[in-house]
Formats: C-alpha cells, sequence, structure tokens
C-alpha cells in the first residue's frame, strides 16, 4: 500500500480552495482528501458530516473536503490539488460517474481511492461503497403496490438530475417492480434535480394532475416535501408522498414521515461513516478487504418506526465476554475452489477468537438446510451458509429470523420473497465475472468470424450457474461473429466438465472455444480435448473463471487460454462482518469481492504467488 509525504517531523502548510490544513506528521499520521459533487442536497451534507465526525474517533486522521459544486471540470480540479496538497487517501463522490472515471483512475495509481455512491465502470479504484439504486426503486413500487392495492390507481414519479446514474437506477426498478400490477398506471414523470424548491414549483404547475394521483414519488425527501408544500397550499395534506433518503433531523425523511407529511421514506445511507472506517482498514493494511460494498436500504413508515423503538438491538442479551460463535454451512467439496473457500474460513475464525461450527452438507440442499437449523438450535449467534441453489430457502431462514439469528450468505445469493431474511450478502460479481470472460474471448478473436462456442455451465439454479451464463450472453450476443452452439451442466466438478466436452466434441465437428463456469470444468475438457487428439489452448481456446493455481499451471503449457478470478478466500471479510454484527453495526447489503483476469501471458508471472 501506497502512502504519501508522510516522512516524520515535517511540517507542511497546504490552501485548498475553500479548505486549508496543516500537517505535522508528529500528530497527524492519515490526511484523507474528500472530493465532493456537491453542498446543495443535504443528503450530502450529511455524508460530509458522517465522514467529519468518524474521523474524529481516529486519532492522528485530518479530513481536507472540497466541493465541486457539481461541475465536473471543478471536481477534476479538486482532485488534482488534493493529490498536490499530499493526501494519502482520496475519497471521491462524483459529479458524474462516466466522466468523472478517467481522473479517479489516474489518482488510483498514486493512492487508494475510495469511490462513493456512484459507481463507475471498471475496477480502477480500492473500494466502491453505494446503496443498491435498482433496490431503492424496487422498494418504493412495493410500497406503491401495497397502498393502491387492487383498485385502479396512478403514481407520479419526480426524479432527480435527468442523466444521474442513481435516477436511472431508480427509475428502472421502480418501473420494473410497478409493471408487475396492471391497475397502477404512470401518471407523470418530472425531473426536479434533486431539489425542494423545483419540485414545489413542478408540483405548482401541474396541481390538477397531482391532486388527481393516488400516491407521488420523489426520488428524495426534499423534493417530496417540495411537492407536500405545494399541496398544501391548496389545502391538501392527505396525499400519499414518498420519498427516499430517511435522512434524521428537523427537515429530514425520518422527522417527515413521523409527521405524517410523507407516508413513507426508503433509507439510503450515505456512506460517510463506513467510507472512513474502510479508509482506515486500506490505509493500515487490513485484511479482508472488499471491492464494492452496497449499503442496506430499508422502508420507513410510522409503524415501522413504532416497531423499531421497541425490538432490542442486534447485541441484546450477550454479555461482552461471550465468545462469539458462528455456524457455518458449507455446501461441500466440488473442487479447488471450495477447499480453498473452506480453509480461509476455518483459518479466519481461528485468528478472529470465533468459535465455528462447521457442517459440510456434501453438496445437498436438505443438509445445508438441516445444518442451518442445528445452528438454530445452538443458539449461535450468527449463521452464514454458501447456499448451494438460489431457490428453496424462505422456510429455515424464517425459521432463523424468528430466533432472533441473523444469517449471511457468503458467496453465494439466494432468492427469498422477504429480503429482510438475509442480513448481508458477502459474495462475488457472478454477471460481471461472465462479461469479463466474454470481454476477453471478444478481443482475442477480434479478426476471426463465425466463432463456435460451447458452455460447460455450473450446476443449474445455483447463483454462479445462472449470472455466469447471463453476463457472458450479454456480451457474446452483441457480436455477430459469436455464437454459443451449445451449453450443458458440468456441475462445477472437473468429471463432469470431461463428460461434458467429450459428448461436445461427438456432437459437434468444429467447435473454436469452450467457456466452462469454473477451472474445474476447463481442467476436465482439456483432457477430453488432448483424448480426442486436439491441441487445448490452439485448437481450441479455453476460457474459465475462478484463478485456481491448476488453472495457472495450465496456462503455463499452452493449454488453458484465460481465466477470470472468483476469490474464494472470504474468511477474514466474513469474521469482519460477524464481528461488526456483533458489536452492533449495521451490516451492509452486499459486499462484493476483487477479481482480475489472467490471459495465459501473465500466468508465469503470478503463479508463484497465487494463494489458492
Ligand atoms: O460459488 C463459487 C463457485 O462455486 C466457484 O466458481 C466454483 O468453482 C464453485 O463450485
Amino acid at each position: 500500500m501506497k502512502t504519501f509525504l508522510n516522512h516524520a517531523g515535517y511540517f507542511l502548510l497546504f490552501l485548498l480552495a475553500g479548505c486549508s490544513f496543516e500537517r505535522d506528521v508528529t500528530d497527524i499520521s492519515f490526511v484523507i482528501g474528500v472530493a465532493q459533487a456537491n453542498l446543495s442536497e443535504p443528503w450530502r451534507e450529511v455524508m460530509n458530516s458522517e465522514i467529519l465526525e468518524t474521523a474524529k474517533t481516529y486519532p492522528g486522521v485530518k479530513i481536507v473536503f472540497t466541493n465541486a459544486g457539481d461541475s465536473r471540470e471543478k471536481q477534476e480540479a479538486d482532485i488534482d490539488k488534493l493529490i498536490r496538497s499530499g493526501i494519502d487517501l482520496l475519497i471521491v463522490s462524483p459529479v458524474e460517474s462516466r466522466e468523472i472515471a478517467p481522473a479517479i483512475r489516474d489518482t488510483y495509481e498514486l493512492m487508494p481511492v475510495i469511490v462513493l455512491d456512484k459507481a463507475i465502470e471498471g475496477y480502477d479504484y480500492s473500494l466502491f461503497i453505494g446503496a443498491d439504486n435498482h433496490l431503492v426503486g424496487t422498494q418504493a413500487a412495493r410500497f406503491v403496490r401495497e397502498y393502491i392495492g387492487e383498485e385502479n390507481g396512478t403514481v407520479i414519479e419526480i426524479t432527480g438530475s435527468a442523466d444521474s446514474l442513481p435516477v436511472t437506477q431508480r427509475m428502472h426498478g421502480f418501473r420494473e417492480e410497478l409493471r408487475e400490477s396492471e391497475n397502477i398506471k404512470l401518471a407523470g414523470s418530472f425531473s426536479a434535480d434533486w431539489l425542494r424548491d423545483m419540485a414545489e414549483d413542478i408540483a405548482n404547475n401541474h396541481l390538477d394532475l397531482f391532486a388527481a394521483s393516488d400516491v407521488i414519488f420523489a426520488h428524495n425527501d426534499a423534493m417530496a416535501l417540495g411537492v407536500y408544500r405545494a399541496l398544501a397550499e391548496v389545502g391538501i395534506t392527505d396525499k400519499a408522498i414518498i420519498g427516499i433518503d430517511g435522512l434524521t433531523g428537523a427537515e429530514g425523511g425520518i422527522a417527515l414521515v413521523e409527521a405524517g407529511v410523507l407516508k413513507a421514506t426508503i433509507t439510503c445511507p450515505t456512506g460517510g461513516r463506513e467510507a472512513v472506517n474502510r479508509a482506515m482498514d486500506i490505509l493500515q493494511e487490513r485484511d479482508g478487504l472488499p471491492k464494492k460494498i452496497f449499503l442496506r436500504s430499508s422502508l420507513i413508515t410510522r409503524s415501522i418506526l413504532a416497531e423499531r423503538d421497541s425490538v432490542p438491538g442486534s447485541n441484546a442479551g450477550r454479555s461482552s465476554g461471550d465468545p462469539v460463535v458462528l455456524g457455518f454451512a458449507q455446501l461441500g467439496k466440488e473442487g479447488a475452489w471450495r477447499e480453498a473457500n473452506t480453509k480461509s474460513i476455518i483459518s479466519a475464525a481461528k485468528r478472529s477468537g470465533i468459535t465455528l461450527l462447521f457442517e459440510d452438507a456434501e453438496l445437498s440442499q436438505k443438509k445445508q438446510i438441516d445444518a442451518i437449523r442445528s445452528f438454530i438450535d445452538a443458539g449461535v449467534d450468527v449463521i452464514a451458509f454458501s447456499p448451494i441453489v438460489e431457490t428453496g430457502w424462505d422456510e429455515v431462514l424464517h425459521e432463523a429470523k424468528a430466533a432472533g439469528i441473523p444469517v449471511i450468505c457468503s458467496d453465494r445469493t439466494v432468492k427469498v420473497a422477504d429480503e429482510t431474511l438475509v442480513t448481508t450478502y458477502l459474495v462475488a460479481d457472478f454477471i460481471e465475472e461472465g462479461r469479463r470472460a466474454a470481454q476477453w474471448l471478444l478481443e482475442e478473436t477480434q479478426d476471426e468470424s463465425d466463432v463456435r462456442i460451447v458452455e460447460i455451465g455450473g450446476l443449474p439454479g445455483s447463483a454462479p450457474a445462472i449470472d455466469r451464463r447471463k453476463g457472458f450472453a450479454e456480451i457474446i450476443d452483441r457480436s455477430a461473429s459469436h455464437t454459443i452452439i451449445d451449453s450443458a451442466p458440468g456441475d462445477f466438478i472437473e468429471n463432469l466438465g470431461y463428460n461434458v466436452m467429450t459428448q461436445f466434441l461427438v456432437r459437434h465437428e468444429d467447435i473454436d472455444v469452450v467457456y466452462a463456469h469454473n477451472d474445474d470444468m476447463a481442467l476436465g475438457a482439456i483432457r477430453a480435448i488432448e483424448e480426442a487428439g486436439l491441441e487445448p489452448g490452439k485448437d481450441i481456446l479455453i476460457v474459465s473463471i475462478d484463478g485456481v493455481k491448476a488453472a495457472f499451471q495450465a496456462m503455463t503449457k499452452g493449454k488453458l487460454n484465460c481465466t477470470v478470478e472468483c476469490s474464494p478466500l472470504l474468511g477474514p471479510q466474513l469474521m469482519k462482518a460477524v464481528i461488526d454484527y456483533v458489536n452492533g453495526e449495521e451490516l451492509p447489503l452486499r459486499i462484493n469481492t476483487e477479481e482480475g483476469v489472467f490471459p495465459m501471458e501473465v500466468a508465469r508471472d503470478f503463479i508463484s504467488s497465487r494463494p489458492y
């Protein structure tokens, strides 16, 4: 990890746009620069104050803020000034994610960078922290559907700045979910640039439309309040208005819900606190650093607030000296990846002083459910499991919830009707892995026409098999020269990969590429290709996922062309989540791990340092 200008004993005076700071490194160990997009939105003021308040809990940490006033050019200049002033780490909340990406990439070559709120494409930053805005939109629409019920109804949407990524994601989530109710129509959509007064003007200009609608959904609470004001002015005070943010404070969404101004708000944490805590993990080179953290958003209504006040906190009933007990239900042992995953969990638990109850479900969902039930009976503090398939978990997870035991999904996701059944997901981005495998292939074969691909899939119904297929197809479908001619499951098991490939070779005369959902199956396919008298890696290109050591060995021999990394080393992050939970911290909704792409040309450079 690089830190900059930390030479002991020298004294520095920096003057930045709108701020200045002094550094005497005998007192200050780290300086964190914060390039804020604007301060016209209350949500961003809260973000900055969370950053400042959290930083105060770390002696020797100094924060330097800049405010871009919503100008991309100004934000680039701010970042430049912060770098030249000698910061150790940059936190940036981008004005606009696409345009600011090059400046973030350049900064990342010099120091760690945390991107807050608006995600940028690729992985050229240390960590992204933000809400899942698609889910936020979905949660809002779920409330609207429930509120309107079976009757015909209309809803109006007030969005933030038209070209901003969170707006697009919230709109998609909202509309997709709304389409599930044919009786509800979207009667209008207006952009008010996140601003209360603009929303008030819009509502004033379309009073009849607003007065006639059943629900008004605004992309933030400030705009929701603007609409309320316009309607209250003409005596309408009972309209169902919902917003997003759920900030505390006088005009914050929580107070507005309590006062009955808003029917509901969806919380959208700013990530300020998390950013400083993670910045310190990065600067102090701690274990278990993720790549992306998606923060939890929750529906808040008056009745939820009342209920919340009566529920005890996450560590209620524990005395501080009690050892933390984690029940972990592993799905089985399909191959090298899983072995490394199990080792990582067992050793991280030991290092963290966590008592681990470990069960191996031997690739049976029933056994995994039984293991979870045994952890509930044992009254563990936290349950974690790596779900063998996506569906079929509702009942047992309801039982865990009823017992007050939080559940963490490690490595894979589940599909459950009630999203509160899972406290947090500690997973890879499987769709992105599939996309990256396809992107590598398109580049590698860009001059070729009629590229015929066979796909060896993972276990049907499992999250990685579903998502890796989806991500790969999404990119391949854009090319007229590439076709997936056949696909069959190999369940992530080497021998099954061999069997599937043997059948493909019988069925198809000219296969150009094998895409395998994991390295083990690719290694099985290599055997089948060699037995058929062909040269893997040359006659047939092979791209797979995981990045296990055996895949690197195959690459150095020219038999495998590329592997996309999916890290099994989830133990440290899992233990951190468990400890954070027990200490009463709210866990994020989803934590994504870091992943690289390794074509065969670089295999020799990395093989000796591969940890699994
Ligand atoms: O869920 C992760 C996947 O499961 C790995 O890619 C695969 O090797 C394992 O079976």
